[in-house]
């Protein structure tokens, strides 16, 4: 047998981006989930080539705070948890933080995102 190695974190987060991302329709369907759980009301999907070329999911949730974006990315990174005791009480459609990091692994990817302004000034 060859020698026994640790897997590179590059190589680990390519296998792990094929358990999540079985197929362009699952990238999709990871999107979706997160547009409901930020309570959007508004969803538009546009892919080119059935997704293989292309996938954007723009959504008017709550969106991600700019200090948060590199975060998101981050592999097992989530708002929705954040003890043992939340996953016996998940609202949410997703809560292991894995699409994203998953989708930055296998794809050129972006995120765009503003969230409601607080204390305007008038
Ligand atoms: N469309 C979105 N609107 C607002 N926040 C989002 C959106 N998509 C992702 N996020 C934020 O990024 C985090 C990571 O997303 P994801 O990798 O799908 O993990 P999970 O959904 O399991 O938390 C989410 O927990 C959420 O805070
Ligand atoms: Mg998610």
């Amino acid at each position: 047998m060859p020698e026994i190695k640790v897997l590179s974190e590059h190589i680990r987060n390519k296998i792990a981006a094929g358990e999540v991302l079985e197929r362009p329709a699952s990238a999709v369907k990871e999107l979706i989930e997160n547009s409901i759980d930020a309570k959007a009301t508004k969803i538009e999907i546009e892919i080119s080539d059935g997704g293989h070329s292309y996938i954007r999911v723009t959504d008017n949730g709550a969106g991600i705070p700019n200090n948060e974006i590199k975060k998101a990315v981050m592999r097992h990174a989530t708002s929705k948890i954040s003890s043992i005791d939340d996953i016996f009480k998940i609202n949410s459609l997703g809560f292991r933080g894995e699409a994203l990091p998953s989708m930055a692994a296998v794809s050129r990817f972006e995120i765009n995102s503003r969230t409601k302004r607080k204390n305007r000034a008038i």
